[in-house]
């Protein structure tokens, strides 16, 4: 047989062995001494073209080298073909059912995600959003709310003073004067804000929490309108089974005034969430409104308290503490 022929046999010996070749490591070392080793087949092909005739020899060599090149490459890759990928051993002692590896995602702050629901009521049903200053003048905060100087109501906000005539203010009702120097009637606003009291730190109150005030002025506003629009606010806030009271109460910028009430079951008591009223004229006459034409509701609610209902949360400290544990659970 010529050479040609047996180089060709080899060829196809080898790809026969490759096919049924498995990982076992005998079963690839018997391979790979059978074709590639010192006394393989391999070597014995070269070995006989020493014999060829000297035409022949450079065209033998050429294809033997070929066959040996194809055959050592397709070998290792093979071989390599039974090795796992690293991190991926298949040991039979591995459990897919396992949980995956946990990577955490952060999460909106619990008050941050009332504020967006109460936004979005509001916005519903034709509300606009307005914010205004953190630090105020007096007039502002107090005395267009009728409020002047010495008048008893202050003493129910205790106030942080910047210096005599500018403070931290107590409450968003300031935004209602500002609103109402800067734009002309009719309007419906709300304004979630940030408001500061002097208060002693307990597990209900803080020096800093979040109100969001409205503002409804329009011609012919009615007491049982406001009453409406808070019920519907708070049917969709807490689900319309939700147990709700409007109480007689006082503020000096609304008249007549209420609180809003809602039940709470784990305490077995109603719970204050929001105080409101028709607009005090003298309020309008303080920003040069015409109280015989303009009539307008106004509220104003605790946002801690309403988080603090709605999550079932103990101590309003927790808002400010900023643990994981806490905030994780929102
Ligand atoms: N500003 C009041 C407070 O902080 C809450 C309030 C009551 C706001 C009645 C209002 C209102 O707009 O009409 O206690």
């Amino acid at each position: 047989m010529s050479l040609q022929k047996k180089i060709e046999e080899v060829r196809i010996s080898f790809r026969a062995a490759l096919d049924s070749l498995t990982s076992d490591e005998k079963d690839i070392e018997g391979v790979r001494s059978k074709f590639l080793g010192r006394k393989g087949e391999l070597a014995d092909l070269f070995s006989q073209l020493a014999t060829a005739n000297s035409e022949e020899k450079p065209i033998l060599g050429k294809l033997l080298n070929q066959l040996k090149n194809e055959c050592s490459v397709s070998f290792e890759e093979k071989v390599r073909s039974f090795k796992k990928p690293e991190g991926y051993s298949m040991s039979p002692g591995e459990d897919y059912t396992l949980p995956g590896l946990h990577f955490p995602v952060g999460s909106l702050h619990p008050l941050q995600q009332i504020l967006d629901e109460i936004k979005d009521v509001f916005k519903s049903i034709g509300f606009s959003i307005a914010y205004g200053p953190e630090i105020d003048d007096d007039f502002h905060n107090f005395q267009a709310l009728n409020m002047p100087r010495h008048h008893p109501a202050r003493d129910m906000q205790d106030t942080f003073f910047i210096d005599k005539n500018i403070v931290l203010r107590t409450h968003t009702s300031n935004v209602q004067i500002h609103l109402m120097e800067n734009n002309n009637p009719p309007l419906r606003y709300i304004v979630p804000g940030r408001v500061y009291r002097n208060e002693a730190i307990s597990f209900k109150s803080y020096c800093l929490f979040h109100q969001v005030e409205g503002l409804y002025v329009d011609k012919n506003v009615s007491f049982s309108e406001m009453k409406g629009t808070l019920e519907y606010f708070v049917k969709r806030l807490f689900g319309t089974d939700v147990k709700i009271r409007f109480r007689p109460s006082y503020f000096p910028f609304t008249e007549p005034s209420a609180e809003v009430d809602i039940w709470n079951e784990e305490r077995d008591q109603w719970m204050e969430i929001l105080g409101c009223g028709s607009v005090d004229p003298a309020v309008f006459e303080n920003v040069g409104y015409d109280p015989e034409i303009w009539q307008g509701y106004a509220f104003g609610m605790g946002v801690e308290r309403i988080a603090m209902l709605k999550y079932k949360i103990a101590d309003i400290r927790q808002f400010y503490q900023n643990d994981v544990r806490f905030l994780s659970q929102f």
